[in-house]
Formats: C-alpha cells, structure tokens, sequence
C-alpha cells in the first residue's frame, strides 16, 4: 500500500507505531532494550538514509516536464518522438561537475544538461552539458581530469592549482576551459543557460539511411550569466541559488522552455570534414552545418520528492531508441558503459525499477532477481529459448540499433586529425573571435584572481602562462603584466 501521511505513524510492518516520542525501557531511568525493534528501526535506517552521490555532477536539481516535435524530420529518423505533432513526458537535471551534494550552486564549473524522454518505444536519454565542447577525447583520461577538479589527497580542498596542471598538461581540454573560464562559465541560472549533446550522436531513418547529428537546446529564457564578483556576493546568502530559482519559478507557474535544433551532417561527411566530426574538443560552425529547429521542451511540475525524483534520477547515454544512436566517439562508447554501472553501484541492480527510471512501455527483458527485485515476470520461463510462450529476440532484429562501418587493427592511438584539427584553433576563435572587449577584460580578471589568490605555484603558474598563450597570446600578455 502506498504510504498515508494522514494516518498515525506505523511500525515497519504496518501495525500502529507505540510511540515515536519514548524509546522502551526498564523503568522510567533504566536501559533500552533490544527488541524495541520501533527504535532499533528508526536509527538503524536513518544510518542508512545517505546512498553514495554521484562521483561528478553530484549537485544537481531536476523537474518535469514534455517535448513536443514541432518539425518534420521523417527524412532523417524514424524515432516516434521525433515524429511532428508528437508530445513526450520527460525529466530534466541539471548539475554541477566538481561540487559535492552539498556544494554551492554558483562556482565556476560546467553545468550538466541530462534529459530523460519517456518515450513509446522506450527511453532516451540526453545526457550533456551547458558546453558544446568537452575537456578531453580519450575516456582513457575521465577519472583523472575528475580528481583534479575534486580535493587534494592530503588536506581534502579544493585547489586551482591542481586542476591547471592537469588543463595546462593537456593542451585538448583548452577550448572546453576557454569556454569555462568566459562569459559562460557561471550561469545567473539552471533557466538561463543552453544544453548541448556536445559529441555527435546518429540518426537513422525508415529506409536505413544514417546521419551524424548534434543536439542544442537553446534556453527560451535568453542566456544569463554572473560575473565572478556576482557569485561571490550571493553565495554566503544562497548557496541553492539555482535550486531555489527553478523550484520557485515551476512553482509559481512560470514554466521555463528550450528550443530544440538539431546540426545534421550527412554520413559521407564525416570522413573528410576539416575537424574530426566524432572530437568531443571540437564544435561544427554553423557556416558548415545550420541549426535547425525541430522542437520545444517545457519544465512544469516540480518533484514532489527530491530523494525519489531526482536523487535516485539514474541517466545513461546508452538509453536510445530506434530511430536514434551513438557514434564512433570514443568518449561517447565509453559512456554508454559508465553510466549504467554508475547506478548499479549507486542505486542498486534494479535501478531501472524505480518510479522515475522506469519506462512507460511494457518491458521483456532477460536481466533477473538481485536486490530489491519489484518488477518480475511471474511464472515466466527465465531462460530463453523456450517452449512456454515467452518470447525472446531471435536472430538479429535489423533497424533496432544504429551500426556504421569500421575498420583496421587493434590499436592504443590518437584519433585521426583531419585537415584543421589542433588543440588550439577553436579555443583561440572563441576568445579572440565570439568574446565582446567587456568579456575578455572578464577573462584578464578571472585569470589573474586565479593565479594569484589561491594555491597556484611553480611549475603550473608557468605551464598555465604557456597554455593560455597557445589559446590568445594577447591574453596572456595582459594577465602576466596585471599579476
Ligand atoms: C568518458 C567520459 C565520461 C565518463 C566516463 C563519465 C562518467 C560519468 C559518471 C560515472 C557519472 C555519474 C552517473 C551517476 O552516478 O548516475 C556522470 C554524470 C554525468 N555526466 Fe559524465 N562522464 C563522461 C563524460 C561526460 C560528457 C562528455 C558529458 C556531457 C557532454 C557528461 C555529462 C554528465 C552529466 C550531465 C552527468 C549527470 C547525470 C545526472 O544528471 O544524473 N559526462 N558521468
């Protein structure tokens, strides 16, 4: 039965609790005793409240909300939620990267970006960031760039220094860095910010024909953002800011959207294009490759528990859905491994039977029992083949996933380097090309807080220095004069 809050406390069983205010004991002054198991109960589950967060992107707040396709894209999938007209119940979390659960919202860091889409072919999941671009290519390099953006072994802080030796020793984290430490880098708000897939993902459509394609969810709300000095004013205050800024406003009605567009590139495409289309460092300009709008998603219900919704919220790359599907970026292949066993480890074996993960079609999967086992199959054969009617997927079902050409041997290498690809180019086009005047002053003054209120020291100020010319030499000129 589900849980009444109007009805008189209960034990765990059921049965009417004794009381929730005196533990059972041997007189008035005596000792407790063992089998007040309403006591033994109530500490020993409220020692289990806490599950592990998430090891990045632990901060975050979610709400609910539908997509509705707005454009015909038939030509390109077949994904029934992609088709026009057609309106989708979803969740949206967005999230810090660095910060522990309890972090403030308001640091400088990259944004999370996950949607989960409850879809009639089963779920999809959009699992990215307020950044189009991404701080390495290899998932070899993941847990490592993490632990630099976490605390020092020995005095557990954070330390700038220990995440710019690990940016200034990895020249393909300077265009995603570039990004963070501009006008972008703190929202004014989880509304006020875009999302984008940041790798290229794949379509496919009814005749098989596949297509590259980026995500980018444009925010209705226009994009905000706070200067350094702001944050650092209204942290003390509120350091939920963005949580309480999107609980309020769905609370309060004012329901906020994003504007999906899609960048499409024709599968041939990809082999010669001058950046490597599958280099999560890399952006496709629009020149080459225009937004299309295909859709709006619109957040309007608040969770009504923030443990169940949005803690135990588990999203994974790997949730695609006919129609739709990964590409041969290393870094997104990788993800779709991660992120499942992430929630095995965090939530449990049977995550995906939780109200939230759970999806809305019937379900025939061959993964079985463990831990807090709720869904089952009854009586139902639990092997396959069988001869007692539950059915199984023979052979292979062709169009249920998106498959592309590879080829060569087994090899620990770089990714190809097309035409114009280097670690430099598109973080340089950014701050020297997009940044207005008034943002690159920002940057100088990000910079130089940087370097010199906190912990950095020889040898990263140096590596730092020399990373930062790479990008704009001019930059780096004005913060080695201003220190
Ligand atoms: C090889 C690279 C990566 C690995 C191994 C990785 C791994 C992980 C893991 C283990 C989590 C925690 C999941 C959980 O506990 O439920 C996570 C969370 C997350 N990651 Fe990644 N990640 C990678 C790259 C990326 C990239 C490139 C993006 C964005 C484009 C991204 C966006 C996110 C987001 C938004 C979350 C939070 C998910 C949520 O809201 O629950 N990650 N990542």
């Amino acid at each position: 039965m589900p849980i009444d809050p109007s009805k008189p406390s209960t034990n765990t069983n059921g049965s009417p609790a004794p009381s929730d205010e005196y533990s059972l004991t041997v007189g008035a002054d005596g000792p407790v005793l063992l089998h007040d198991a309403h006591l033994i109960d109530t500490l020993a589950h409220f020692n289990r409240e806490n599950i592990p967060e998430r090891k990045p992107h632990a901060k975050g707040s979610g709400a609910f909300g539908h997509f509705e396709t707005t454009a015909d894209v038939s030509e390109y999938t077949k994904a029934g939620f992609l088709q026009k007209g057609k309106e989708t119940p979803m969740l949206a979390r967005f999230s810090t990267v660095a910060g522990e659960l309890g972090s403030p919202d308001t640091w400088r860091d990259v944004r999370g970006f996950s949607l989960k889409f409850y879809t009639d072919e089963g779920n999809f999941d959009m699992v990215g960031n307020n950044t189009p671009v991404f701080f390495m290519r290899d998932p070899m390099k993941f847990p490592h760039f993490i632990r630099s953006q976490k605390r020092l072994p020995n005095s557990g802080l954070r330390s700038p220094n220990m995440m710019y030796d690990y940016w200034s020793l990895s020249p393909e984290s300077a265009h995603q860095v570039a990004y963070l430490m501009g006008p972008r880098g703190i929202p004014l708000s989880y509304r006020t910010m875009n999302g984008y897939s940041s790798h290229t993902y794949s379509w496919v459509n009814a005749e098989g024909k596949i297509t590259w394609v980026k995500y980018h969810f444009i925010s209705d709300q226009g994009v905000h953002t706070m200067t350094a000095d702001q944050a650092k004013a209204v942290v003390g205050d509120h350091p939920d800011l963005h949580r309480e800024d999107l609980f309020n406003h769905i609370a309060d009605g004012d329901h906020p959207s994003w504007t999906v567009k899609v960048q499409l590139m024709p599968y041939d495409d990809a082999k010669d294009y001058r950046f490597n289309p599958f280099d999560i460092t890399k952006v496709w300009p629009h020149k080459d490759y225009p937004l299309h709008t295909i859709g709006r998603f619109t957040l309007d219900r608040n969770p009504e528990n923030f443990f169940a919704e949005i803690e135990q919220a588990a999203f994974s790359p790997s949730n695609t859905v006919e129609g739709t599907g990964l590409s041969p970026d290393r870094m997104l292949l990788s993800r779709a491994f991660a992120y499942n066993d992430a929630a095995r480890n965090r939530l449990g074996v049977n995550y995906e039977q939780l109200p939230v993960n759970r999806p809305t079609v019937a379900t025939n999967q061959y993964t079985f029992d463990g831990q807090m086992t709720y869904e089952h199959a009854g009586s139902a054969p639990t092997y396959a083949p069988n001869s007692y009617g539950r059915d199984h997927a023979t052979g292979y079902r062709a169009g249920s996933e998106v498959t592309w050409e590879t080829d060569g041997e087994l090899v620990r290498a770089a990714q190809t380097l097309h035409s114009e690809d280097d670690d430099f180019g598109q973080a340089h086009t950014l701050v020297h090309d997009v940044f207005s005047e008034q943002e690159r002053d920002e940057l100088v003054e990000t910079l130089v807080d940087l370097l010199t209120n906190f912990d950095m020291e020889e040898p990263v100020i140096g590596n730092t220095l020399t990373y930062w010319r790479n990008i704009d030499a001019g930059i780096a000129d004005r913060v080695e004069s201003t220190m």
